[in-house]
């Protein structure tokens, strides 16, 4: 059966949006929900997986470049009565670049646009779990903005499709 964004979005425009399997999500998120733990999604779409993380008692924030889905995910949040909050912009800082060794810097699927910390008020570091999808080949660029601009202890949660979440410290994958 066809969701209300596959209805109301997707038949009528191309949107490089792919949900995660949010089962999967829901077990990485369960692993490490605390008091006053602060999670982050990068490119939060519709909100589902920020909104689950704060019905899960996190402190929840997505951020996402496109403005309609940024409605979408508040409406959601209010409809669930969650508290999670969404900022549309680019979960890129202000003055990240990203240059691979290799010399290819290029984004991929991943858009640029105004950074979302200064509206939602808190800097990339202070946030304690972060959340991502990458496409193929965008993982590099997350590890690396993450070593760059992440807190020192933050744990980024990368969801790879078919291998479940990978889950990263200090740049190093936990296993
Ligand atoms: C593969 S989808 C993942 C959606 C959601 N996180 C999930 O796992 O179900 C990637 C999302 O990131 C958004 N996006 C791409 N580049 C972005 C950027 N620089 N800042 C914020 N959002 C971005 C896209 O608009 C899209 O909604």
């Amino acid at each position: 059966m066809a969701t209300a964004f596959e209805k109301d979005v997707r038949s009528k425009q191309w949107h490089p949006f792919k949900p995660a399997n949010y089962r999967v999500v829901l077990q990485a998120l369960i692993k490490y929900r605390g008091a006053d733990v602060r999670f982050l999604e990068w490119g939060s779409a519709t909100g589902v997986i920020t909104i689950m993380a704060d019905l899960l008692g996190y402190e929840a924030y997505g951020i996402e470049l496109d403005a309609s889905l940024v409605e979408t995910a508040r409406e959601l949040a209010q409809r669930n009565q969650s508290k999670a909050r969404f900022a549309a912009g680019s979960f890129l800082p202000t003055g990240y670049l990203w240059e691979p060794e290799g010399g290819d810097g290029r984004l991929g699927t991943i858009g640029e646009g105004t950074a979302g910390y200064d509206e939602l008020g808190i800097d990339m570091q202070e946030f304690d779990v972060v959340f991502g999808f990458p496409w193929d080949g965008e993982t590099d660029m997350m590890l690396d903005l993450m070593a760059k601009r992440g807190g020192t202890e933050a744990r980024l949660l990368v969801n790879m499709t078919n291998r479940g979440i990978y889950e990263y410290r200090g740049g190093k994958r936990q296993v």
